[in-house]
Parts: structure tokens; sequence; C-alpha cells
């Protein structure tokens, strides 16, 4: 069966692709020629996340689910949240991100920060939306090579090496985008 992710995010496809059977076969925007930078202008995430599967949908007639996602930091009252990717600019500068928040949290003793994630799911002529957040702290370097984004900063409660140093295997059990999914395939099970 295939299914359409409606993001241009390698790192995120790869991710889906590890957690959903091979016999779902998920294409990217880019699989699908769609080059458009689909323009997200919401104010939450869930927003942003029917924005993205809306304009797949009827676009193209086809099911699809997106993803919108973001790092939401007690101590700067849930930013960057949305603005995640774009933190320090429209570059989308994972760095400059970083970097940022660091700067905004000097002088601030609370380190804690959600990851969350939402999708947006077209299916069989239905909607639905699915929820997935991992609590966690802040750290003031930069630890691990893995992922992308905020990981190197990261580390989920319970644990105490970042997304990044724990790499994909541990990622994909106890990740936000990965307690969507669970969720997302559930459905796709269900059919
Ligand atoms: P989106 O593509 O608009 O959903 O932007 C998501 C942004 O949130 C990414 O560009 C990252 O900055 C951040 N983000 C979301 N999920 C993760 C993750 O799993 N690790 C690190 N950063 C993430």
């Amino acid at each position: 069966m295939k299914i359409i992710f409606a993001t241009h995010n390698q790192n995120k496809v790869t991710e889906l692709s590890q957690l959903i059977p091979k016999k779902y076969n998920i294409l990217s925007l880019n699989d699908i020629g769609c080059v458009k930078e689909i323009e997200e202008t919401g104010s939450t995430l869930e927003e942003n996340a029917k924005i993205k599967a809306d304009y797949v949908r009827y676009k193209y007639g086809l099911d699809c689910f997106s993803d919108d996602s973001g790092l939401e930091v007690d101590a700067l009252k849930g930013a960057p949240g949305v603005f995640s990717a774009r933190y320090a600019g429209n570059q989308k500068n994972n760095d400059a991100n970083i970097k940022k928040i660091w700067k905004k949290l000097r002088g601030q003793s609370n380190p804690k920060a959600t990851f969350r994630s939402i999708f947006h799911v077209h299916f069989n002529n239905k909607t639905f939306s699915f929820q997935g957040k991992v609590d966690g702290n802040l750290i003031f370097e930069k630890r691990g090579l893995n992922g992308f984004g905020y990981d190197p900063i990261f580390i989920p409660n319970g644990y105490n090496q970042t997304f990044a140093e724990l790499g994909d295997v541990v990622k994909n059990k106890i990740s936000h985008r990965a307690l969507a999914t669970v969720q997302f395939l559930k459905l796709l099970e269900r059919g």
C-alpha cells in the first residue's frame, strides 16, 4: 500500500521507514514530484500538520500523513515550539537554532523541555490526528552525532545520553515521532 508522507525532511522519512513495516510503501513529497515547499502558516503544530496533509490530499487526491514537530522549552514558555525549524531564521540552520536556545536560556535554572509531534492523517476518506511526546532536559554542550535538529542537546528522561548519542534504535522506541507512529500504524493495520 502506498502512503505519502507530506515532508521534504529526509531525516523524518528515514526514521519513519525504520518504524513502519515494508508492506507500507512510504513515499516522500520528493518521490511524488512535489518540490513545492508547503508554507507552514499555522500558529500551532496541529494547524501546520493539517496544512501539510491537506495540501497533498486535495492537490494529489492521495492518502497521506504529515508530521509537525517541535521542541517546547519550559523556561521559554514553550518556545521555539511551532517555530523550531526556523528559530534562528529562514535558513533552518540547526547550529544557529541551538545557539539561540542557549542564549535565551542564559541565567535560567530550569532545563526542562519536551519534544512533541502531531500527525495529521488522511486515510480511507477519514481524517485522524495523533500526538506523541517525550520529556527531557537540555544541556549546554552538543553531544553525539546521530539524528538531527536539537538531538545533540536533548537528554530524554530516564537516560543520561542525548538523542544524538543514543542513536536510532533507542530514539525509535521512545521519541515523540515514534510514539505518534505507533498510533498511526494501529490505524493502518485496522484498515
Ligand atoms: P517541521 O518540519 O516544521 O515539523 O520542523 C520540525 C523541527 O523541529 C525540526 O527542523 C527540528 O528543528 C525540530 N525537531 C523535530 N523533531 C525533532 C527530533 O526528533 N530531533 C531534533 N529536532 C527535532
